[in-house]
């Protein structure tokens, strides 16, 4: 199975990865749906919604700054390691990610999509007013404040930049997703419940324009059946053992 899969990623022209939370579970970041009733009995996905933040944006807020500082200490594995050595190959052309981590780029990933955000950027509930907090040096200071952040251009309530369910996502990083994978041949499926739409759209899209897919999960999940190889595994121990493969195919 991984000597295929091998084989695929080495003879593969114009290769993207589609990522999930699983690949970066093993970095410590709990998965969406792998924690169910962790977090004050409440579920991820009841947090994550514009009418959570509405009712209670105290609790929407903590659970975001809860997830922002695992997130920060969180270190990129073997498997955002790999697409990036992809990437430094020639082989892999993109990320496609739906985390809001910054654990791919970390890893020296370049080429990253983000569909659905993220975390380390908040945006005014009113104005324009954005502002990415790693990069402005704010995030140790945002995290310890206690009160609701608020807008410093107008004063309104500030939320993350990331998407929530019911929430559009980013239009052009959606349209550059698309047009990855109807230009792709092999898609690298990796750590994902396959079940989040559009996004969920970009493995069956490679697929319907005669790519692979090739697939790694834990468990199946709603990509496995269009899956041309299924490797079942952690993704960062999967990964590298991939890696040696290409490796050695590649040099000899
Ligand atoms: N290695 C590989 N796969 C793993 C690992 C691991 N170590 N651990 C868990 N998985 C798999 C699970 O089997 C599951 O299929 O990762 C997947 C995680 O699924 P979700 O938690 O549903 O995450 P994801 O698919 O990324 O969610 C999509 O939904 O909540 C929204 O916007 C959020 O981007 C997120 C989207
Ligand atoms: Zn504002």
């Amino acid at each position: 199975m991984l000597e295929e899969a091998a084989k695929l990623v080495v003879k593969s022209r114009f290769a993207i990865a589609f990522t999930g939370a699983g690949i970066s579970a093993e970095s410590g970041v709990p998965t969406f749906r792998g924690f169910n009733g962790l977090w004050k009995k409440h579920r991820p996905e009841e947090l994550a919604t514009p009418e959570a933040f509405e009712k209670d944006p105290h609790l929407v807020w903590s659970f975001y700054k809860w997830r922002m500082d695992l997130i920060r200490k969180a270190r990129p594995n073997p498997a955002h390691y790999a697409l990036a050595e992809l990437e430094r190959m020639g082989i892999l052309k993109a990320v496609v990610m739906q985390n809001v981590d910054d654990l791919h780029r970390e890893a020296g990933s370049r080429n990253v999509v983000e569909l659905h955000g993220n975390i380390f950027r908040v945006r005014c509930t009113s104005c324009s007013y954005k502002e990415n907090l790693k990069e402005s040096g704010r995030l140790e200071a945002f995290l310890a404040e206690r009160d609701l952040p608020k807008c410093p251009r107008c004063g309104s309530l500030l939320r993350p930049d990331v998407v929530w369910f019911g929430e559009p996502l980013p239009r052009k990083a959606l349209e550059e997703a698309f047009k990855l994978a109807e230009t792709a041949d092999l898609v690298l499926v990796i750590g994902t419940s396959g079940v989040v739409y559009p996004a969920a759209y970009i493995p069956q899209i490679v697929k319907e324009h005669g790519g692979k897919v090739i697939e790694v999960n834990t468990e199946r999940s709603g990509i496995t059946p269009i899956a041309d190889l299924f490797i079942r595994g952690r993704a960062g121990e999967v990964m590298e053992r991939l890696m040696e493969k290409v490796r050695v195919m590649l040099n000899g």
